[in-house]
């Protein structure tokens, strides 16, 4: 069997640009996550589009326009608790869901976001 990344397996540029059209407007109108984010999205799901190319083993779009991605530390001016966390997670499990991603890529997605949005929490609920 062909050794995909999970950039490839989940349908490359085209994916992920997919994924994040899909994800923002969901998150925006989540009540918990919406106000946290800027009124125009499209600087971040522009952001997030080239992360998450090079966090899913595409190339390093994110590095090589911002340096080192230091995640944590830019999301370290939101009070991230562990229910903003969850809700982050869910918005992106919904995007998957609604973009037809099919359901064991979409787990293996969750499992490998899930750390990250944990590790992120710098705020006691
Ligand atoms: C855990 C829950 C999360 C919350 C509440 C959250 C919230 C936010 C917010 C509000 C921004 C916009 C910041 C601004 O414009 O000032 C942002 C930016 C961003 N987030 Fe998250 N985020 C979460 C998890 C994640 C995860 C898991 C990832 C990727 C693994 C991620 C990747 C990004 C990226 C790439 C940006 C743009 C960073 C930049 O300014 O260069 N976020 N996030």
């Amino acid at each position: 069997m062909v050794n995909l990344t999970l950039y490839e397996a989940m349908g490359g540029e085209a994916g992920i640009r997919r994924l994040v059209e899909v994800f923002y407007p969901i998150v925006v109108a989540d009540p918990d996550l919406g106000p946290h984010f800027p009124a125009d999205i499209r600087p971040v799901q522009e952001k997030q589009f080239m992360f998450l190319t090079q966090f899913f083993g595409g190339p390093a779009l994110y590095t090589e326009e911002y340096g080192h991605p230091m995640m944590r530390a830019r999301h370290m001016h939101i009070p991230l608790t562990l229910k903003l966390s969850q809700a982050w997670l869910r918005c992106m499990s919904q995007a998957l869901a609604e973009t037809g991603m099919d359901p064991e890529l979409s787990r293996i997605v969750m499992e490998r976001l899930s750390a990250p949005a944990h590790h992120f929490i710098n705020t006691p609920e």
